[in-house]
């Protein structure tokens, strides 16, 4: 065994971090296989995917490793909220979780040029999604904000009874002096 051998240190290395950035049209095939493969979100169309990776790329962002994509967050500025980034999904690996990365996407999307001037998160979350609700309490606490929920759109008045009442969350208004906003992008 030479000397270089025997200061090796033999621990298992960990995974690298998963890249983030905005995602590109030749994204949306990808997104779409992670959004169909994680259990207990709603399946989209395709095209729907590809426009979120081109008309909405500013306000997405995808998580990579090893060229292959990891984790996703779709969102975006309501024309009539021009202060509020509405997260539409969220979807981490289940080899990537418990990580960080899902807060760490929505944190990389506020930081950008694009979310410069919102002040207020705001999302929908079914009541049984416990990781989701901590995630989206684990995100206030990084902005230092007031998170409240109401009910949004109601089992039976908008989903025909075919889907869970989804509670809108509101984060904010939170103080844009960036510390928060860019400590975990
Ligand atoms: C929800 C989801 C995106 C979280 O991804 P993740 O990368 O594991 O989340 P993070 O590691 O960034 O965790 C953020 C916070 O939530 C907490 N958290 C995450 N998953 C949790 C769970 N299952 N139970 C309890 N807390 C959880 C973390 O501890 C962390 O809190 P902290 O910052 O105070 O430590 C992931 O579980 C997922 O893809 N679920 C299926 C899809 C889904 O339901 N999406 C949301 C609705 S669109």
């Amino acid at each position: 065994m030479t000397l270089a051998a025997l200061g090796r240190d033999t621990r298992p290395e960990s995974p690298p971090l998963p890249a983030i950035r905005a995602p590109r049209r030749e994204d949306g095939a990808a997104v779409w296989q992670l959004v169909a493969d994680t259990a207990g979100l709603d399946d989209n169309s395709m095209y729907c995917n590809l426009l979120q990776c081109s008309h909405f790329a500013a306000t997405c962002a995808l998580a990579e490793r090893g060229g292959a994509v990891v984790g996703w967050v779709s969102g975006y500025i309501p024309p009539e909220h021009p202060r509020t980034y509405f997260v539409w999904q969220v979807c981490v690996a289940a080899e990537a979780r418990g990580q960080g990365l899902a807060k760490r996407l929505i944190q990389a999307v506020l930081a950008r040029p694009a979310c410069a001037g919102i002040e207020t998160v705001q999302s929908t979350i079914t009541r049984d999604n416990a990781a989701s609700w901590a995630l989206f309490g684990a995100i206030a606490e990084t902005l230092d904000a007031e998170m409240i929920r109401a009910p949004h759109f109601r089992r039976a008045d908008h989903f025909a009874g075919r889907h869970e009442t989804e509670f809108l969350v509101t984060i904010g208004p939170f103080a844009r002096d960036g510390r928060a906003v860019r400590s975990a992008a």
